[in-house]
């Protein structure tokens, strides 16, 4: 799992909410992935959430507690726009696409946000700001 969040541009969690909090299967891969200390994976990594429930709130206080985990392990996250999204199976076809098009919409627009998000921070990411080390082992400032 660590080898695959390395390769990624960025990490889209998509999840339910269970009990108001991140269910325990998804908690426990994250506190896999943030060690041993010092190799935490979601360093600097670019993430988004997503979350459906069929509960009217659809997983804001699971969100909210994502982003208090997300931001102890300094993973930079998309804070607008936010999608919490209420489940209705009306509005969604046997094969998973959405039928509805206000949540087709919201979705759209979400991950245009996320995908110009993820190239802002991977920008910021590049090497050559401060604090950076040089190839002669200097550090970079201003
Ligand atoms: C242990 C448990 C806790 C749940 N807690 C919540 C909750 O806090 N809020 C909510 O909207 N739905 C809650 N649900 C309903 C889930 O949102 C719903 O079951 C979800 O569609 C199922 O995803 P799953 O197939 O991964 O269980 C809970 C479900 C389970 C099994």
């Amino acid at each position: 799992m660590k080898d695959a969040i390395a390769a990624s541009d960025g990490i889209l969690f998509v999840s339910p909410e269970y009990n108001r909090s991140i269910p325990g299967a998804l908690k426990n891969a994250i506190d896999w992935g943030s060690r041993p200390w010092g190799t935490n994976s979601f360093a600097r990594k670019p993430t988004g959430i997503i979350g459906t429930s069929p509960g009217s709130i659809g997983t804001a206080v699971m969100q909210s507690s994502m982003r208090s985990v997300l931001s102890f392990l300094d993973a930079p996250q998309l804070n607008a726009p936010e999608a919490y999204i209420k489940f209705d199976p009306a509005s969604y076809n046997e094969d998973g696409s959405v039928r509805d098009e206000g949540t087709a919409s919201l979705l759209r627009h979400y991950m245009e946000e996320y995908s110009a998000f993820v190239q802002r921070v991977l920008a910021a990411n590049a090497p050559g700001h401060i604090g950076d080390e040089h190839p002669d082992g200097a550090k970079l400032t201003r």
